[in-house]
């Protein structure tokens, strides 16, 4: 088995937590290049992983003789660094979000096409046990028809790096509907089976302005040689209401900080059966039912998966056995589109049409 080399575009927190440890404990897979603009990160960062070779600039990083690109960089880059690491003959694993527009992803997906290269989102939620449970039951057809969801991803004091890339809308393009709500969306969106979005509202806040906190994320090693400011100039809470071509809907918010309880929740509202997940709750997933007359609730028993490490597992077998990967084109297209129409919709004050 020929080894498959990857190189890394950013060298901070998801990197150093997730996906260096990750690619490494993989048979037949060698981290071999990391690029980051922070020259004493990327110094400290290779030498803790032992990574051969280093970059400043990522496009010298693409040209090298690798395999796979893994882009971990400040959202804004995700949509050049996949479309051009793929014209580089790589196949992209890419950070979420995966493109701040319907067009941004567009043009990615239509990239992969041409190019023949692997892409794939990196949505850990989609390797989750409970994602498996409600997948599982789903294709089944022991839900029904799915007319309703809700998702949130709330923190009540959890703002990531502040004053640093997350909080500025030209590095992030957006706060937590963009950073946190895109896992639950592109989640929901997959359970829901993807269907097609018609109108999107939207309304984003902040209200933690002049007494924001930050909440810890990145961990403190990962912020070596970062030049923090005091820019906070997305939203600190945002909430949208999705109407399906089909008539199905789903509500759905996120928030970095608020006056709220915490955590993931995801509710399915199915014809047969619905489903609930609590990140917070023991019995995490709840399905809700009907036998012979009597109402049910049943709390199916969740394994254990380290869902990051499924992730690159999945992405590396997608390009060995030249398979498509989990996220599928049309989902990646679908949340990108719903978030874009979502802010555009807060911005506007008025509901925003998707054109199909
Ligand atoms: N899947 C998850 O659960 C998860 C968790 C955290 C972060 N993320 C995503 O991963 C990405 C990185 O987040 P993070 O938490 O690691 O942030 P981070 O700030 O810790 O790391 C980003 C790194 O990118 C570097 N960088 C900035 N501009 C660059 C450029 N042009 N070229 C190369 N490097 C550049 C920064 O110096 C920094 O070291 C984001 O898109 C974020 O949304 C995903």
């Amino acid at each position: 088995m020929e080894k498959l080399k990857v190189g890394i575009i950013g060298a901070g927190g998801i990197s150093q937590a997730a996906h260096i440890p990750n690619f490494q404990k993989v048979e037949g897979v060698e981290v071999a290049g990391l690029c980051d603009i922070n020259e004493e990160k990327l110094n400290f960062v290779s030498d803790k992983f032992k990574i051969p070779q280093k970059f400043t600039k990522w496009e010298n990083l693409i040209e090298e003789n690798l395999d796979i690109i893994v882009i971990a960089s400040p959202n804004v880059f995700h949509k050049e660094q996949a479309v051009l690491s793929m014209k580089n003959d790589k196949h992209v694993l890419c950070e979420k979000p995966i493109a701040l527009t319907g067009k941004e992803a567009e043009e990615i997906i239509k990239t992969a096409e041409k190019t023949g290269k692997i892409f794939m989102g990196a949505f850990p939620q989609r390797f989750a046990s409970h994602t498996y449970v409600m997948k599982n039951m789903i294709e089944n057809g022991e839900f029904g028809d799915i007319y309703y969801a809700k998702a949130s991803y709330l923190r009540r004091r959890g703002i990531p790096g502040l004053g640093g890339w997350f909080t500025t809308k030209r590095l992030s393009g957006g706060g937590p509907m963009l950073d946190v709500g895109v896992h639950i969306l592109d989640l929901v969106i997959y359970l829901m089976g993807c269907p097609e979005p018609k109108t999107v509202i939207g309304t984003t806040f902040n209200k933690f302005k002049n007494s924001a906190t930050d909440g810890g994320w990145p961990p403190s090693e990962s912020r070596i040689g970062d030049k923090i400011g005091k820019t906070f100039d997305v939203e600190d809470l945002a909430s949208g209401f999705v109407q399906f071509k089909n008539g199905n809907s789903l509500f759905i918010e996120a928030s970095w900080a608020g006056n709220s309880e915490t955590g993931l929740k995801v509710s399915l509202f199915g014809t047969k059966s619905g489903a609930q997940y609590s990140s917070e709750e023991k019995q995490q997933v709840k399905i809700f039912s009907e036998q012979n007359g009597i109402l049910t609730d049943i709390s199916p028993i969740l394994t254990n998966v380290d869902s990051y490490l499924e992730e690159v597992k999945h992405f590396v077998e997608c390009i060995r056995k030249n398979k498509e990967p989990i996220t599928k084109p049309k989902e990646i297209i679908t949340v990108a589109k719903i978030i874009e129409a979502l802010y555009k919709s807060a911005e506007t004050k008025k509901p925003v049409q998707i054109d199909s």
